[in-house]
């Protein structure tokens, strides 16, 4: 049996989210949407690299979000308040994978554009991370890294393909922590 993530093509557009901010060492990278589908791979990519992860989600992904490495912050009103509390230091780079409210409170902490992307939507100024930009070679990267046991594939949920129209509807709801299987 085959399984295929539903989001399939999201893992070349993180690729591209992750070329673009170019976490190190010294990093606080602050995630919006960290515990979604793309937001997972987002995280440990970031983490692998050196950098330490600041990853929004509701009260009830804050455990997820820690086991895959990410200091857990509340998205919504105060955020800019919240992460200020967290790195006081500051923070040096941002991915938005939600939508712009990560890539705005990011500006307000001091971020510089050209260190802030968007997979969900655009901002004048920021440059956004899609798999059309994604560099030759990302989907076999990020397969060796799973093969090797460096990243792990979080599974929200499970679905024959015979249910795919319930998979589509969960993902839409835009709560899923991690990967939507459909199984051929
Ligand atoms: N341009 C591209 O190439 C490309 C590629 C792939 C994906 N995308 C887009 O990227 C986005 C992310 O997709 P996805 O599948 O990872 O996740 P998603 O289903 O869009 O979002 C799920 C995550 O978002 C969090 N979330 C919900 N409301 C939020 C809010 N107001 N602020 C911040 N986070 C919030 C959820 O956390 P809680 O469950 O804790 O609420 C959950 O972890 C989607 O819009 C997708 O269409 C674009």
């Amino acid at each position: 049996m085959f399984r295929r993530a539903i989001q399939g093509r999201r893992q070349i557009g993180i690729s591209a989210a992750i070329a673009v901010i170019n976490p190190g060492p010294g990093d606080t990278i602050l995630v919006g949407g960290a515990g979604g589908g793309v937001g997972v791979f987002a995280v440990q990519l970031a983490r692998l690299a050196g950098a330490r992860v600041i990853g929004t989600g509701s009260a009830t992904s804050a455990d997820a979000l820690r086991a895959l490495g990410a200091e857990p912050v509340v998205y919504g009103d105060g955020l800019v308040d919240r992460v200020r509390e967290l790195a006081p230091a500051g923070v040096t780079a941002a991915m938005d994978l939600h939508g712009t409210d990560t890539a705005q409170a990011a500006r307000k902490l001091g971020v510089p554009d050209e260190r802030i992307t968007t997979i969900a939507a655009q901002i004048d100024g920021i440059r956004p991370a899609n798999g059309a930009n994604a560099a030759l070679g990302a989907i076999e990267e990020i397969a060796g890294l799973v093969a090797a046991g460096q990243l792990r594939v979080p599974i929200a949920a499970n679905f024959p393909v015979e249910e795919i129209r319930a998979a589509v509807e969960l993902q839409a709801e835009r709560h899923v922590q991690g990967k939507v299987v459909i199984n051929l």
